[in-house]
């Protein structure tokens, strides 16, 4: 079947797929989860593989060429590198990556990379073993750092992005042990702003440590040269000036980059997002269980597509976070 681009109500040509495959985690983030946990989602609640292919199949067929594939934690879910295999024999999917917090790389790195995810973002908020039980309430550091020094055996898993999340109060000390990693491994560093997506719905945009607050102080130490921003990048990536390595920001609050936002979501429980900071979403499993073919989910989309929001409202007075924590949308 032939299918028209996608497009929303501003103009923007949507390219970019994120997939949360279980709301479910094996760890704790403060920013992003209570300790406790939260009420997950049913087994029959969450898309099958089957139902995963479908749509992303048929998004791709519109032009969604890249797809993330996240969680909560993707790799908790069973069998996820046969989810990931069969994705990647959709031939329209050109891009299919993997956000992970890293803690099953070692048992799984070898089955993902052989089904064919390329590229991977691995989580990680702290270099020191304290703080990163602090922060994820998980005594997990070496067991993610053995996981990452699994994947790099593989050349086709390069390059691998680290995402560290910046919290005034706290990331300022990994500030410049996350530069002199970045300098040292193969690994590109990012910087990825607080955003009002927590459980405790704790968040103050005080405690937003801006990427341009952490650029100036790793600048201060080891000189950083702007390189060109790529379309749709979230990232500024910044090389180091005497040629060892780069260290990106995603600065979602402090310069939000809606405007060439290429972007759209589907929760595990098979609701279509067009924004992190959506209030409302769109249901894709009721159609698909009641048999809804391909045109009819189609035009679902389009229409849920269409009213993309144009940018979000986070830091301006009247904003509203959204119900769903970072864990429950894929991040
Ligand atoms: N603000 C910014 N980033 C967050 N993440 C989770 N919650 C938040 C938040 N509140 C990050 C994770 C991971 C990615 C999926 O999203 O650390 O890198
Ligand atoms: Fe899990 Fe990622 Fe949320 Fe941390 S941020 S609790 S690793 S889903």
């Amino acid at each position: 079947m032939e299918f028209e681009p996608l497009r929303d109500g501003h103009g923007r040509l949507i390219g970019d797929l994120r997939v949360s495959v279980t709301d479910r985690c094996n760890f704790r983030c403060q920013y992003c989860m209570p300790a406790e946990g939260l009420p997950w989602l049913e087994r029959a609640e969450i898309l099958s593989f089957e139902e995963i292919a479908r749509l992303v199949g048929l998004f791709a067929a519109m032009g969604v060429a890249d797809v993330r594939l996240t969680g909560g934690e993707p790799l908790v879910r069973r069998d996820f590198p046969r989810l990931a295999a069969m994705l990647s024999q959709i031939e329209a999917v050109r891009d299919l990556s993997v956000t992970t917090n890293g803690y099953l790389l070692e048992r799984d790195a070898q089955a993902l990379v052989e089904a064919g995810i390329n590229r991977f973002n691995v989580s990680v908020d702290s270099l020191q073993r304290d703080r990163f039980f602090e922060l994820t309430r998980r005594d997990a550091l070496p067991q993610v750092l053995r996981g990452l020094d699994v994947l790099a055996r593989f050349p086709e898993a390069h390059p691998i992005k680290i995402n560290a999340v910046a919290i005034r109060g706290f990331t300022e000390d990994e500030v410049l042990p996350f530069a002199e990693f970045a300098r040292r491994t193969p690994y590109q560093v990012r910087f990825i702003e607080f955003m009002p997506l927590d459980a405790d719905h704790a968040w103050t945009p005080d405690q937003v440590l801006t990427g341009a607050e952490i650029r100036a102080a790793i600048n201060a130490v080891h000189p950083l040269e702007p390189e060109p921003r790529e379309p749709h990048a979230t990232a500024r990536i910044y090389r180091f000036a005497d040629g060892r390595g780069k260290i990106g920001f995603i600065d979602p609050v402090s310069e939000p980059f809606c405007a060439d936002c290429n972007r759209i979501r589907l929760t595990a429980d098979g609701r279509l997002r067009t924004c992190l900071f959506s209030l409302n979403e769109t249901d894709l499993r009721g159609p698909i269980r009641a048999g809804a073919d391909d045109r009819e989910l189609e035009a679902i989309i389009r229409d849920a597509v269409w009213r993309k929001e144009l940018k979000h409202h986070v830091g301006e007075p009247g904003f509203i976070q959204p119900a769903r924590t970072m864990s429950a949308i894929g991040g």
